[in-house]
């Protein structure tokens, strides 16, 4: 399929206002589930536990937290190359080049405005000469010669993950790693788990997820050695729970909204004969947003019925 017509790139140019405001993602421009087990809750953070929230704060910690404890796991060392595959907006690019001994970090997505944005964050940052940012699909990876493959929340995208494993190993210098970090089905799904599954994709814009034995043998067919396989639930528990319930409470408000939006557009093209392209663009983000609250919830009910999981994969390339 050709990049610019991948659903992908209409998703993200629809939602990452809404990453924003629902993740606080415009401090660190990074959009994943945090990692809370290094946050240290205050008194008052302790107590609204009590109740189930969490607060924005401990969010926007614990999404960074993730990506401290998975460039621990990469064991990047001095001089050596990382591709960030699926960038965004560079948050995790800029904050591995900030924070460890990379000669250089290439952040790759095939979203041109988000490139755009990561290279004016870098620059913002003023890591610009340790970072570059590539505008690309990893299904057909233009990179080569890396000593680091790090991904988060972006391989749950791919359109064929046997040839993403096989690519990666062809390109990565030998003695490489790679730190993937997403979303994987856990077993066989039920007609009742495919409804929830279903409705748990919708809103991001994902066709399916792979299963985690499945991936894990990709890696090895690959070639890939010393695999390790880390379920997250425990540590991102409290993001999805999160998302559940800041989604329960604004789907009656953006439902009206969405109402309202929809009726509008309507109105001007039928009973006036205008086409808006404002009142189609404001119909479109709303039922886009109303399918992200829908994620949102089911995202929390298909980890409870343990059909879904956030894992960390790291495996290695030999070095001969
Ligand atoms: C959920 S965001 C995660 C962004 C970033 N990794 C983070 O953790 O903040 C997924 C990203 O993957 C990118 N992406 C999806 N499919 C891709 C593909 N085939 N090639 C490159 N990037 C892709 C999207 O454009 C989006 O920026």
């Amino acid at each position: 399929m050709p990049e610019e017509d991948k659903e992908v790139k209409q998703h993200f140019d629809l939602n990452s206002a809404d990453y924003d405001r629902w993740m606080g993602s415009a401090s660190h421009g990074m959009m994943h589930y945090g990692d809370h087990s290094q946050y240290e809750r205050n008194l008052k953070e302790k107590i609204l536990s009590l109740t189930g929230l969490t607060s924005l704060n401990e969010i926007r910690n614990s999404v960074v937290h993730r990506v401290e404890a998975l460039a621990e796991k990469a064991d990047i060392q001095e001089g050596e190359t990382v591709v960030d595959s699926g960038c965004g907006r560079g948050g995790n690019t800029i904050w591995l080049a900030r924070n460890t001994d990379a000669e250089k970090v290439i952040g790759l997505d095939i979203d041109s405005d988000l490139i755009e944005k990561a290279r004016e964050n870098a620059e913002e940052a003023g890591v610009e000469d340790k970072t570059e940012f590539i505008e690309g699909d990893f299904d057909n990876l233009p990179l080569e010669d890396f000593d680091v493959y790090f991904a988060v929340e972006s391989q749950c995208y791919s359109e064929n993950e046997e040839k993403l494993t096989e690519q990666i190993f062809n390109k990565i210098n030998p003695g490489g790693r790679i730190v993937i970090s997403d979303g994987f089905r856990t077993e066989e799904f039920s007609e009742e788990d495919m409804e929830v599954a279903n409705k748990m994709h919708k809103g991001w814009g994902v066709d399916y997820m792979a299963y985690r034995e499945n991936f894990e043998r990709y890696l090895k067919q690959a070639g890939f050695k010393n695999i390790q396989v880390e379920p997250l639930m425990d540590k991102i528990g409290p993001t999805s729970k999160y998302l559940h319930r800041a989604s329960v409470l604004t789907t009656p408000y953006v439902d009206l909204r969405l109402l309202i939006a929809e009726a509008r557009h309507k109105a001007a093209s039928k009973i006036l004969g205008v086409e808006k392209e404002s009142y189609r663009h404001s119909a479109k983000r709303y039922n886009q947003l109303r399918n992200l609250l829908t994620t949102g919830r089911y995202q929390y009910i298909a980890g409870k019925k343990g059909i879904f999981n956030q894992y960390d994969f790291y495996a290695e390339k030999p070095e001969s």
